[in-house]
């Protein structure tokens, strides 16, 4: 949800570098770009569209001491070039970028007409510079509400605001580094200090000054070579291809929290798994495996609707969170809501140093690697990996899980070859003109099955729907006509016959069966083969739907990388 760069130097740097920073977070928001930089005076640039506008449109390269950009995911205000950031106050002496929603900026904005501020957008961000005008970084943060993060450049420093949206600063020897996450600025330096909530820092060629506590950096250790694309044309598919090391780094945990974490999830009572899109799959699943293989309950709900369940809580209650980002705001709000019913925070994530893994007791990385595209995939099997890990872990049996995780490792490598790749193109050339696809799974696969449709949907715009394979008969099978294309799920477990079952009920209406199952079947039209991973099967099964989404975007036209209207971390509510 918008990403904000900001740079200041000692000696003038080129717009290109904030650009080649600003790049490393389009993952965030693709709807326009914008820059200022500060020199003799302010020079401020705009474009709708991808940050490859921008640059096409800065002549030549553009130098300063002090400059700031964003890549934004429109909220308030239409995709336009006006409601692009920058914005600026009426002099042209403030600029600002934010990643966030002033809720009350319509209120506000009325109030500064009144006093005579001249607006040039719709946008609620444009508030925040003609505040400025008048009152300090401090009073315009109390002043706003809702979950934001600003920058405001002026007089050659770069005041940094967070207060819900996330905020990175790096420490170089003669710069200072601001970005939303981490990742721009880690080819530069390892030094990054992470703003909490109600940090405001000026930064300006001396150096960095809180308001109230200073803050120490902490060094990060990213493979920042992960967050390139090497050979392949995608991040997509690199990710898809990354699952086998991603599945055995989230297996190498350390072994005493891991069984530390699962003995609180033991001793817990009315505790919840809870998580947001992709990573809310992962939760489902995580229930499913502490039901199946630990014979624990804990619930499942998702970030957005846990608060209105709150009521459940008491001081025994546990709230697992699982996330990519870390930064989710939705996510974020349900821990608060849980805090505020004295309930313990344990989080699986992926992005060191993150907002969800600060706020918590407890917090296990899944060691995935930095995840580009906007489609999470390899985020997603790591968290499978390390909640399937928690669950053997509480029965005693983490070395049994650890063992498993590792044989399905190099069974998905064993599976990926170029030939697997090309069967499912070509599934993808023979079903890309359909409308509907329908997944069916049961149990452990259940979750796979939401999560194949949610990848379909994002990547290749086609609308998909997940079941429970036991609920066609209660309505889905109502959506079956000749040659709709229909997913089946198979496990080679308990749940097996009744899938099969499911996928004959759809098959004598017309159908066209894919089975993903380690064994063929008559029933199916076409067979996709995964290798029988035992309780880690849901961990394979995903892999050959999101290979499915990634050649039907390719097929249909889209970018794989850039979802239509997504972005990588919902970072609003
Ligand atoms: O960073 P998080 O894991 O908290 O993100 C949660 C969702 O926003 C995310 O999984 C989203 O659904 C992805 N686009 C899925 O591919």
């Amino acid at each position: 949800m918008c990403g904000i760069v900001g740079i200041v130097s000692k000696e003038d740097f080129s717009s290109e570098e904030l650009l080649m920073m600003l790049k490393k977070l389009e993952y965030r928001g693709y709807d326009s770009a914008g820059i200022a930089m500060s020199g003799s005076k302010l020079y401020m640039e705009k474009s709708v569209g991808k940050i490859s506008e921008l640059e096409k449109k800065l002549d030549g390269k553009i130098t300063g001491k002090a400059g700031i950009a964003h890549t934004r995911w429109a909220t308030t205000g239409s995709v336009t070039q006006l409601n692009a950031h920058p914005h600026a106050d009426c002099k042209n002496n403030i600029a600002v970028v934010h990643n966030g929603i002033v809720e009350n900026y319509l209120k506000l904005k009325k109030m500064l007409v009144t006093k005579g501020h001249k607006f040039k957008s719709d946008t609620d961000t444009e508030v925040i510079a003609h505040l400025l005008e008048d009152h300090s970084p401090e009073d315009v943060m109390k002043t706003i509400e809702g979950r934001n993060a600003f920058l405001a450049m002026y007089n050659g420093r770069i005041v940094a605001v967070k207060n819900g949206s996330p905020l990175a600063i790096g420490i170089a020897k003669d710069r200072y580094y601001i970005a939303s996450d981490a990742l721009p600025f880690l080819e530069k330096t390892r030094d990054v200090i992470f703003l909490d909530d109600g940090d405001i820092a000026e930064i300006d060629e001396k150096g960095v000054k809180f308001c109230g506590e200073q803050h120490e950096p902490q060094r990060i250790d990213w493979d920042v070579e992960e967050a390139k694309k090497g050979t392949y044309a995608h991040f997509l598919i690199k990710e898809i291809m990354d699952q086998p090391a991603a599945i055995e780094n989230a297996a190498t945990q350390n072994d005493e929290k891991i069984r530390e974490i699962s003995g609180m999830i033991n001793n817990s009572f009315g505790s919840f798994f809870i998580a947001c899109g992709t990573a809310s799959h992962a939760a489902l699943s995580a229930s499913y495996f502490f039901s199946g293989i630990a014979k624990k309950h804990i619930n499942f709900s998702v970030g957005s609707e846990f608060p209105l369940q709150k009521h459940f809580l008491t001081d025994r209650s546990l709230i697992i969170a699982i996330s990519q980002s870390g930064e989710t705001a939705d996510t974020l709000e349900a821990i608060k809501a849980a805090k505020g019913e004295n309930a313990k925070v344990v989080s699986i994530v992926n992005v060191p140093g993150s907002t969800l893994m600060r706020q918590s007791e407890y917090s296990l990385l899944t060691n995935a690697g930095p995840e580009i595209a906007v489609c999470s995939t390899k985020a997603f099997t790591s968290q499978l990996s390390v909640s399937l890990l928690l669950a053997y872990a509480a029965t005693g049996r983490l070395d049994e899980g650890k063992k498993l995780l590792k044989e399905t490792s190099k069974k998905v490598k064993e599976m990926l070859t170029d030939a697997y790749l090309m069967k499912i193109k070509s599934l993808a050339g023979k079903i890309a003109d359909k409308e509907h696809i329908y997944i069916i799974g049961k149990g452990f696969n259940y979750p796979i099955a939401l999560e194949a449709a949610l990848k379909i949907k994002e990547v290749a715009y086609m609308h998909a729907e997940g079941f429970a394979s036991g609920e066609l008969k209660h309505g889905v099978l109502a959506l079956i006509e000749k040659g709709v294309p229909c997913i089946a799920i198979v496990a080679d477990d308990e749940t097996k016959q009744d899938v099969i079952n499911g996928a004959a009920e759809i098959k004598l209406r017309g159908g066209y069966i894919i089975g993903i199952s380690p064994d063929n079947n008559d029933i199916f039209d076409f067979w996709i083969q995964v290798p029988d991973a035992g309780n880690a099967s849901p961990i394979v099964n995903v892999i050959p739907s999101q290979l499915l989404a990634y050649y039907l975007a390719l097929e249909r036209g889209c970018d794989p990388d850039y979802c239509r209207n997504l972005a990588k971390s919902c970072t609003v509510k």
